[in-house]
């Protein structure tokens, strides 16, 4: 059984039928009532005979795309494979993405981040959130709103950390901070321009220019807690990017970034600049004064007073937040959620063993 769980996703989810993805569907979809949703609740709610979901769910469980329990009942459950899939069908549907690297770019311990590419060949990334590294996960609001839900969690967790992420880089993207394109964002994947690069971490002591790298870097900072009015939070030689054309310096990883309206923001600028400066100082024996830059960036600006939530829900709203948290259909009924489904694959049967199917890149793994 292992062995099969490890084909990649963009094979996993060609194996996938009509069927299928209507079955992982309808799991999403129950996950709001239960934790193990019971087989008889997804083939009731999937109306499609005994037989062919049970089936389907076999296969889906060899996939490693959802999990089998045995209790007083059989149930199952979603893996993040499984939500992957979802996730990758939708931004295929929309047209966002028609390729998909066969191995990860990247295996973060907090993410999976895939080369794609769009029907007209600009290279992307997907990423998909693995846990919720969000300050706001831990707040009251976040546990309110995800409420008796709690036995799904992570997945709740790491659709806020992907839409916080997107928000930033949007932000960010229209104020000219050098960031990569944001493309849009589904469940717990952001999809964004590509960038041919590499980790400043991994170049080290080898940038040609590395006064106006640290420069770039320093003005996006300053730019992002000005006139964005946020901050990075885990800014690091780790979280830039190099560009190989003209070492242009980008920052990503967004999910964790506060308003610089939070009390606590100020800690953050500091500690991210700290670990910039310290970092060039050591590779590139450059000497910036860190209460210097601070002063500078800061500079006419009030120090933020308010609590992590009031200071989240002053600058995206609560509705919007809500959102994120909880997914763009989350005001509608079960009822309603199923007719969507419904509409969506109203397939004869012999459409239902229609095959999905996504090209891959040939990008090759580079780690
Ligand atoms: N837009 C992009 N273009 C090129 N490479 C990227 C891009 N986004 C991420 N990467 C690569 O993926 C790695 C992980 O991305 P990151 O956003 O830092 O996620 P994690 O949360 O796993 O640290 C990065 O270190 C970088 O090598
Ligand atoms: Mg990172």
């Amino acid at each position: 059984m292992l062995l099969l769980s490890v084909k990649s996703l963009v094979t996993a989810y060609n194996e996938l039928t009509k069927l299928d993805l209507r079955v992982l569907r309808v799991i999403e979809v129950a996950h709001r009532r239960y934790e193990w949703v019971p087989l008889e609740v997804i083939v009731r709610w999937s109306n499609k005979p005994w037989e062919l979901v049970s089936k389907s769910l076999k296969k889906l469980n060899a996939l490693g795309m959802v999990i089998r329990w045995k209790g007083n009942y059989t149930g199952y459950r979603l893996t993040y494979t499984g939500y992957d899939a979802l996730a990758l069908h939708t931004l295929a549907k929309r047209g966002v993405v028609e390729k998909l690297s066969p191995t990860p770019l990247g295996v973060g311990k907090e993410s999976d981040v895939y080369v794609a590419e769009d029907p007209v060949g600009n290279k992307l990334v997907v990423k998909f959130h693995r846990l919720g590294r969000t300050s706001f996960r831990q707040t009251k609001r976040f546990r309110i709103w995800v409420g008796d839900r709690r036995h799904i969690t992570w997945l709740y967790e790491s659709r806020l950390s992907a839409h916080m992420e997107y928000k930033a880089l949007t932000l960010t993207y229209n104020a000219e901070v050098h960031v990569p394109r944001p493309v849009t964002v589904n469940r717990h994947a952001v999809v964004m321009h590509y960038i041919e690069s590499c980790r400043l971490s991994e170049i080290r002591g080898g940038l040609d220019r590395p006064e106006d790298v640290l420069g770039t870097i320093l003005e996006d900072v300053a730019k992002t807690y000005r006139e964005v009015g946020i901050v990075h939070g885990d800014l690091s030689e780790f979280n830039i990017i190099i560009s190989v054309e003209d070492e242009t310096p980008y920052i990503i990883d967004w999910p964790q970034w506060v308003p610089r309206t939070y009390r606590n923001a100020l800690d953050l600028l500091r500690r991210d600049l700290e670990n910039i400066i310290s970092f060039f100082r050591k590779e590139y024996k450059l000497d910036v004064d860190l209460d210097e830059a601070i002063r500078c960036i800061t500079e006419g600006i009030e120090v933020g007073e308010l609590e992590l939530e009031e200071a989240f829900e002053q600058m995206i709203g609560a509705r919007e937040l809500r959102e994120y948290v909880l997914g763009e259909h989350s005001e509608e009924s079960i009822e309603r959620e199923l007719d969507r489904i419904e509409r969506e694959f109203s397939e004869t049967e012999k459409e239902d063993r229609e095959k999905l199917h996504i090209a891959t890149t040939g990008t090759e793994k580079r780690e």
